[in-house]
């Protein structure tokens, strides 16, 4: 699959085959491509937490509001930012690189052959300090990608709109 084909198939998946497994250099090379993207001044200011076991994954669904397909899906992956690393001209860019890290993880997760879903957590009041807590995470959780093997194939939303489009 080419990347034109790539980001016209992808669609958010809610329904995955139950107890698919997504092996582990898969999920390296998921990994990898998150860590492709760009980021301000080259901060690359994320990390990342792969929820594999039950436990961690319905941990996971208990505290996110929007994200029970979690329970079927294979793995999910916190993207998490570490502001820290960003001062001076790259400072308060990590939305950006974060989002552009998750947008390479559903891209590539499609091109292995896997469905996924960015779920967002930050900026969730709520969201964002039960994630820290339940996970001792120390930095910002961005976002929870669920992905897995695809039990649906929903017709593809996005489509080009002049209307979005200036032209100077
Ligand atoms: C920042 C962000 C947060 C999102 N949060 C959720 C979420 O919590 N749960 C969910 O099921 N989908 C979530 N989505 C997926 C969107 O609902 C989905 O991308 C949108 O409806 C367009 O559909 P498509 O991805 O199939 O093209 C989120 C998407 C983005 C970009």
């Amino acid at each position: 699959m080419n990347t034109t084909e790539t980001i016209r198939k992808r669609r958010s998946i809610r329904k995955y085959k139950h107890g698919a497994i997504i092996p582990d250099d898969d999920i390296k090379t998921i990994l990898e491509a998150a860590m492709f993207a760009p980021s301000a001044c080259n901060t690359r200011p994320w990390e990342f937490i792969v929820l594999k076991s039950e436990q961690a994954k319905q941990t996971a669904v208990k505290i996110h509001p929007y994200a029970k397909h979690l329970n079927d899906a294979s793995i999910g992956i916190i993207v998490c930012a570490k502001t820290e690393l960003q001062s001076g001209i790259s400072e308060g860019f990590f939305p950006q690189d974060c989002g552009a890290a998750v947008q390479n993880i559903l891209l590539q997760s499609l091109e292995l052959g896997y469905g996924s879903c960015w779920c967002g957590i930050y900026p969730g009041e709520n969201c964002v300090p039960a994630f820290k807590k339940n996970f001792n995470i120390r930095c910002t959780p961005i976002a929870l990608v669920v992905i897995g093997i695809a039990d649906e194939t929903p017709a593809v939303r996005g489509f080009y709109d002049e209307n979005k489009v200036t032209v100077l």
